[in-house]
């Protein structure tokens, strides 16, 4: 992809019926590789606090957290379409805060869009940040956000009543103007209802295949997260397992001093090191003497 991806190529996908992809990313390295691969967008998701930072859940995700690293995947990133996460208590105070909040995300974090977890509930705060210019990503079924609310992470809209809340918080969020819609764990049947109901793409992750892209978080497809694996992700390859192998086999050269050989280090001229041993020579002289005359003067006093 050389062109950078925007919100108008998601619009062209859904139409032609294109699937789009998406990852997340926290850190340039990643965001890089990620951009080289030709994946369409990458996600600063607060998941962040999880995966990266070790916290049992999202909640403890600040807006410094997500700036912080919003501008080290901008940095990366230079084709893929970055989209960051509003964090927990970033927007639920009111219209003010979002927008406020939604506006550092883009002019200081560098990123091009936001998303927000919720439904209905939040549509005014959703329009008051498109109406400053942001394009929002809506989020729903199983927010994670949330979790205390859910009681834990657990697939949402396998009720009658759930399902009709989540679909009609899809129906609301378009009528908003968000640009897309994550679907996150939702029976793959009410994911594939309503995709083929809206005009904007639906993202899912634990949803199925019939939405019209996939997200999912990078450390557990590449298997770096090992806490525990969410049933949705496929694993694509063990780089825990690669690290931890690799930092053993570290950790065995240096304790056996195999690591670093030559070729792993700075030569320097023989003279200046036979050099250096005759300053020694003097140095050690003159330490002598001063030595000796402290003592001296101590003893005459
Ligand atoms: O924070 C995140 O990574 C997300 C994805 C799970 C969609 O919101």
């Amino acid at each position: 992809m050389n062109k950078k991806f925007t919100v108008n190529n998601f619009k062209e996908y859904k139409e032609s019926g294109k699937k789009i992809s998406m990852l997340t990313a926290y850190d340039y390295p990643t965001a890089k590789i990620l951009d080289e691969s030709g994946i369409e967008t990458i996600l600063v998701g607060d998941s962040l606090g999880m995966v990266v930072l070790g916290y049992e859940d999202t909640t403890k995700v600040t807006m410094e957290d997500m700036i912080h690293h919003t501008k080290a995947v901008a940095r990366g990133a230079k084709h893929a379409m970055i989209i960051a996460d509003m964090p927990f208590m970033s927007y639920h105070t009111g219209k003010y805060e979002g927008v406020r909040n939604a506006g550092r995300l883009i002019s200081e974090g560098g990123c091009s869009a936001v998303k927000i977890e919720g439904g209905q509930e939040i549509t005014e705060i959703i329009r008051a940040i498109i109406n400053a210019g942001i394009p929002v990503m809506g989020h729903i079924g199983y927010t994670p956000q949330s979790v205390n609310l859910f009681g834990g992470h657990k697939a949402q809209g396998k009720t009658m009543d759930t399902a009709k809340k989540i679909y009609m918080d899809a129906i609301k969020l378009q009528e908003a103007g968000v640009f897309s819609i994550v679907l996150e764990c939702v029976p793959y049947k009410l994911a594939q209802f309503i995709t083929e109901r809206l005009d904007i793409p639906t993202i899912g992750i634990g949803s199925g295949s019939a939405c019209d892209g996939q997200v999912l978080v990078l450390q557990d497809m590449i298997g770096l997260f090992r806490d525990f694996t969410p049933r949705h992700v496929k694993k694509y390859a063990d780089m825990g397992s690669l690290m931890e192998s690799s930092a053993k086999s570290y950790l065995d050269e240096v304790h056996k001093g195999v690591f670093p050989t030559e070729k792993n280090s700075f030569k320097i001229d023989e003279e200046i090191i036979e050099c250096l041993k005759e300053i020694n020579v003097w140095l050690t002289q003159i330490d002598r003497s001063f030595y000796y005359e402290s003592y001296w003067k101590n003893c005459r006093n």
